[in-house]
């Protein structure tokens, strides 16, 4: 229907919004995509020294895919539509029109998803990204732990506390392997040893 086509076209704009260039204009930084990985994210801004740049970054890119996600819960879509709508916010991020298609790596904005769709299933994830943060002190590698992980919370959580829906959790399934794609030079970097620690501004 066209409320469907609307609702998942909102999404990807809303997704296309990168916080990352707009926080660093703000801020009067470089743009993100000029330094360290190149990345618009907020791990990317932190390289810069200026952690509220990075940190407004983190909160605007999670609270677009958390907002694309629950206005489509609240208007009562059902969950094949508000798992597109998850997919298509995800997918604004990382192929945002308004960067001719190049953007994130969609950390922060499936995060935001998460507390949409489940707020216990978001908190879970970050734990795990900050137990994997504070080991390893590689902010890609706690990402990709928590992408691989978040399907199986939402299945174990849907099986004791929530219901969940199948169609959510592939939603999830597709986030975590577009979010594996996406950080494939970083897979390469860890496994070289070559991957920079959280908040070292070595250039890559
Ligand atoms: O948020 C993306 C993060 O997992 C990796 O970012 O800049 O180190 O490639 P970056």
């Amino acid at each position: 229907t066209l409320a469907n086509l609307a609702i998942l076209a909102m999404a990807y704009l809303l997704g296309s919004i990168p916080f990352a260039v707009v926080c660093s204009r703000l801020f009067g930084l470089q743009d993100p995509r000029t330094y360290g990985s190149g990345n618009p994210g907020a791990t990317n801004v932190l390289r810069s020294g200026n952690k509220a740049a990075a940190a407004l970054t983190l909160i605007g890119d999670a609270a677009k895919g958390w907002f694309a996600v629950w206005v489509s819960i609240r208007l009562g879509f059902s969950p094949l539509i508000v798992s597109g709508v998850a997919v298509a916010v995800f997918l604004g991020h990382l192929y945002p029109i308004f960067l001719k298609f190049k953007g994130g790596k969609g950390v922060a904005t499936a995060f935001g998803v998460m507390i949409a769709i489940q707020p216990i299933l978001a908190l879970a994830a970050a734990a795990t990204w900050i137990i994997m943060a504070v080991f390893f002190r590689y902010s890609s590698l706690a990402a990709l732990t928590c992408a691989l992980f978040a399907p199986f919370y939402y299945f174990f959580g849907g099986m004791l506390v929530w219901q969940s829906h199948l169609v959510i959790g592939a939603a999830l399934i597709v986030i975590a392997a577009f979010l594996f794609y996406r950080h494939r030079a970083n897979i390469t970097r860890l496994i070289q040893g070559t991957e920079p620690k959280i908040g070292s501004s070595k250039k890559t």
